[in-house]
């Protein structure tokens, strides 16, 4: 007997109110509206207020995705939070998320941390222990407040993120949005390219390295750019393979939104147009693990799923991890 069919039951997304331009940027550090947006495609990202942290955003989007799915608190008893900005190192924001839900015990709640490819691994771990029987409804959301893991006087990196937060509900089939397969992948020797050097266990004091704090996100862009390209085909070309499927077949992708010049090199290399892309990086920025469910949200509510749609979810992130999933609306 083949595993039950697992589907989205609905989707919700969170983005604070205050917005920070390019031109906002211009005014703090040695940039322009002009560099970041031909490097990037970036306008704006989100930046959280005090009291919007990381799991306050989360259990908004997790909100509006039980909204969508039908769901109440009660029916929840999976809950996970891919994030590389928790509220605290301990516990998980999930534990957070469950109290500001009513999500009743028995519930089990962990993080995920595979930064922007967080969702997608969050995705495939809820997926299989549902489709294990052990549990029945799961909250799976990206959230992050990265304005709080940035330095500020760095342009190569702070002009890249904002914050926010999307979630879905994971569930049983109910004839739609079914969720074909997930495929992970991780590079661990290329983990120097993008970390948070400081405040873990390995050099728990970030403030006494003598190169100066290293508890902000440190990157080398270039490096990555190359292996973003590449790991998302390969993870879109074995993804599609396995379900005997071809790139021509996919009506809508909802990429990992970290740069435009990126999405476009996969679209090219895929031969997809342009118009197959579901973009909201221009008023979000990179939002690591919320950038796949906010733009998913944002897609559906914008007409770009239809019925009997086939969606591909692609994403990078450090680690490096990447990784790829597909939706049957
Ligand atoms: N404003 C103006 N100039 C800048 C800025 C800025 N904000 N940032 C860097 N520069 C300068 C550099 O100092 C450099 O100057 P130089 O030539 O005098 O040395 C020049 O611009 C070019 O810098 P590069 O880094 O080579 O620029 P590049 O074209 O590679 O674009 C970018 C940089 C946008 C970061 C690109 O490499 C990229 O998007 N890489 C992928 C990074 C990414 O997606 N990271 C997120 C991963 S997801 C996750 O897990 C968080």
């Amino acid at each position: 007997m083949g595993s039950p069919a697992i589907a989205i039951l609905g989707t919700g997304a969170y983005a604070p109110g205050k917005v920070l331009t390019n031109d906002d940027l211009s005014r703090m550090v040695d940039t322009s509206h002009e560099w970041i947006f031909t490097r990037t495609g970036i306008c704006e990202r989100r930046i959280a207020g005090e009291g919007e942290t990381t799991s306050f955003m989360a259990a908004a989007a997790a909100r509006a995705a039980m909204a969508d799915a039908g769901v109440a608190p009660a029916d929840i008893d999976l809950i996970i939070v891919a994030t590389v900005t928790p509220d605290m190192p301990m516990p998980a924001t999930a534990c957070f998320v469950q109290e500001l839900l009513g999500v009743p015990p028995p519930a089990a709640s962990f993080d995920v941390n595979a930064a922007c490819s967080g969702f997608l691994y969050a995705l495939d771990t809820a997926w299989a222990l549902l489709a294990s029987g052990r549990y029945r409804h799961a909250l799976v959301i990206g959230a992050e407040k990265l304005s709080s893991a940035v330095n500020w006087k760095d342009r190569a990196t702070c002009v890249l993120f904002g914050d926010g937060a999307g979630a879905v509900v994971l569930g049983p089939a109910r004839g739609t949005a079914e969720v074909l397969g997930v495929r992970l992948y991780a590079e661990g020797g290329h983990a120097s390219l993008l970390c948070i050097p400081g405040g873990g266990s390995l050099a728990p004091d970030p403030s006494a390295h003598p190169e100066g704090p290293q508890h902000s996100i440190a990157m080398k862009g270039r490096e990555i750019f190359k292996i973003a390209v590449r790991g998302m085909e390969q993870a879109t070309r074995d993804i599609l393979a396995r379900h005997g499927l071809t790139s021509d077949q996919i009506s809508c992708v909802i990429p990992h939104q970290a740069n435009l010049r990126i999405i476009h090199a996969l679209a090219q290399y895929l031969g997809l147009p342009h118009d197959r892309l579901f973009v909201n990086l221009e008023r979000y920025g990179n939002t690591s693990a919320a950038s796949i469910p906010l733009a998913l949200d944002e897609a559906r509510r914008a007409g770009r799923i239809r019925p009997g749609d086939l969606t591909l979810l692609v994403a990078f992130g450090a680690g490096l991890t990447y990784g790829s999933a597909l939706v049957r609306w």
